[in-house]
């Protein structure tokens, strides 16, 4: 598979893609959130490949979130859909994926690229990574499953803390709070993960596959309807038409401090 934002790479039963946008943060275009939704789609499809690891090019960034400065210049405006159905980086609105996908994290995650984390199964980071649901300090908000996720993975009280703040915390704080499984040197992210996909290769894809759909049904309300529901709720809608979401882009682009509005 080659693509211009990413590599994907097989190793065997192994699929690793890696955000290869350094530059930016590997932050996420419009037609990188594209390559990365075919890359999935190629790896749920491929009968040989059983297990994916996710992670971002250089030792700074996993993901940092949406290109804002291709937001700024085009306001997230384009002829198709900014993210493919299967949402943002092509993974957050994958509801029936029936195998694993492992998030390696090497630097920061911050607003779309903590998405991308939690939508993963298995979340492995780096000693340095940092993690954050910015949105909010950009006139946005996580609309792409961070909301939901974060408050089932850890709770809503220590959800809000970060939600409503758009705060970073390091991995030893996000590994109290309960989003992640391992933290371990930025030498060891790749090994650790792989060692993990190798005991996930360990164990027969059907069994896999059931277990994450009982796993996805035994957490009453689900995330698919939880993030359908949130689509229809008049903050919600407020909020897309407020011209906050165009002000927060443009303050990043231009590195300043947005001005909000306040509609009150
Ligand atoms: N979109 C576009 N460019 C981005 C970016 C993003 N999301 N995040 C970082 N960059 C760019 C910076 O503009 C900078 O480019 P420049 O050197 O041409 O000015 C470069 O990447 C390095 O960023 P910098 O801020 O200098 O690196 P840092 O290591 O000090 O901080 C972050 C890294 C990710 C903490 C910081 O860049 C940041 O807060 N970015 C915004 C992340 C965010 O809130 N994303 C949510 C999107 S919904």
């Amino acid at each position: 598979m080659t693509f211009e934002h990413l590599r994907a790479e097989t190793f065997g039963r192994l699929l690793v893609v890696t955000i290869d946008r350094p530059d930016r943060r590997n932050a996420l275009t419009h037609a990188a959130h594209y390559e990365m939704g075919e890359a999935f789609d190629r790896f749920e499809a491929d009968p040989e490949l059983w297990v994916a690891i996710v992670t971002g090019a250089g030792d700074k960034a996993f993901c940092a979130g949406a290109d804002l400065k291709e937001a700024a210049a085009t306001g997230f405006k384009s002829s198709r859909p900014w993210t493919p159905p299967s949402g943002f980086g092509g993974l957050t609105h994958r509801f029936d994926r029936r195998k694993p996908v492992i998030a390696a994290v090497n630097g920061v995650a911050t607003g779309g690229g903590f998405e991308i984390a939690l939508a993963c199964d298995i979340v492995i980071a780096a000693e340095s990574a940092r993690f954050g649901l910015t949105e909010p300090r950009l006139g946005l908000a996580a609309v792409a499953g961070g909301v939901q996720r974060l408050a089932r993975e850890i709770g809503p009280k220590r959800a809000s803390a970060m939600l409503l703040t758009g705060r970073l915390v390091d991995a030893a704080e996000g590994l109290a709070l309960g989003f992640l499984n391992r933290v371990v040197p930025l030498a060891e992210l790749m090994d650790e993960a792989r060692r993990w996909a190798g005991e996930i290769e360990l164990c027969s894809p059907a069994s896999i596959a059931a277990t994450k759909a009982i796993l996805a049904a035994c957490d009453g309300e689900s995330i698919e309807a939880a993030m359908r529901a949130m689509g229809q709720l008049d903050a919600y809608k407020a909020m897309q038409g407020s011209p906050d979401r165009a002000e927060g882009v443009r303050a990043f682009a231009e590195r300043r401090a947005p001005r909000w509005t306040n509609p009150t």
